[in-house]
């Protein structure tokens, strides 16, 4: 399996609060769960020689919803980090965040930056988060830096190509996502790497996230490896 798999796997990790619905738990026991989902989904996708592995973790519209589930997401991610943090000197995981960070709160920026500072050189699989991350958002920043850049003159408007618009995205030294995994029966990408996944291949599951297991992951891949990416070429 490990010849075919793709390098890069983004996964919109959605169903949380209609599992917990349907077992008539809070909506915050759904979003427990589906963070043990993803350690564990990590773990194997690390396993299964994956390089890459980007998670929704929270949009940048999901300020939205009532403060008590928002305040709820956030302690959990929260505890995540702080678990990464610890478990960091003897795992091979590289953390990245990606999204908007001037409104997290303080405490969680400052675990962020120590996770990511912490795991740097690791040669493992990467995981990126996207936290408070909205693709339109980041390609409004993108488009701020690269005018303050403009003003500056370190950047020449006929410099402006594919290559630099992805430099200046949160994304810059990651390769696009080969592989697009989104939970629950949506079937759309709810402002997710509107740049990056152009090229991906997309694959829809009725499975909410909670219950999204390493033999649904399995399933996936299979159907990936089937796939024929043609880039716009003909054959
Ligand atoms: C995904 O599950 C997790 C987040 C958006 C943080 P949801 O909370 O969206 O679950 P549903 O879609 O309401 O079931
Ligand atoms: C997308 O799920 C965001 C995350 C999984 C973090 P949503 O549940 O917020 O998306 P919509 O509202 O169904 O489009
Ligand atoms: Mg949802």
């Amino acid at each position: 399996m490990k010849k075919d798999v793709p390098t890069h796997v983004a996964i919109i990790m959605d169903g949380n609060g209609r599992w917990a619905n349907a077992k008539k738990m809070p909506r915050n026991a759904g979003h427990k769960v589906g963070s043990e989902t993803l350690q564990d989904i990590v773990e194997y996708a690390e396993e299964l020689g994956i390089s890459y592995i980007t998670v929704y973790a929270f949009s940048t519209e999901n300020w939205s919803r009532p403060k008590e589930e928002v305040d709820g997401i956030m302690k959990l991610l929260d505890n995540y980090l702080s678990s990464a943090i610890k478990k960091a000197s003897y795992k091979s995981i590289r953390a990245k965040v990606i999204g908007r960070k001037d409104e997290l709160s303080p405490k969680l920026v400052e675990k962020i930056e120590k996770l990511e500072h912490l795991t740097r050189d690791k040669k493992g699989i990467c995981v990126i988060f996207a936290i408070n991350y909205g693709g339109r958002d980041e390609i409004v920043r993108a488009i701020a830096k690269m005018a303050t850049d403009l003003e500056k003159d370190t950047l020449k408007i006929q410099d402006i190509s594919e290559d630099m618009v992805t430099k200046y995205l949160d994304t810059a030294d990651i390769p696009d996502p080969d592989f697009l995994i989104r939970t629950s029966g949506e079937l759309r990408t709810s402002n997710f790497l509107p740049w990056q996944l152009a090229y991906s291949e997309f694959y829809f599951t009725n499975k909410m996230w909670p219950d999204f297991s390493r033999s649904d992951f399995d399933l996936a891949i299979n159907e990936y490896t089937n796939r024929k990416r043609r880039f716009g070429k003909s054959e």
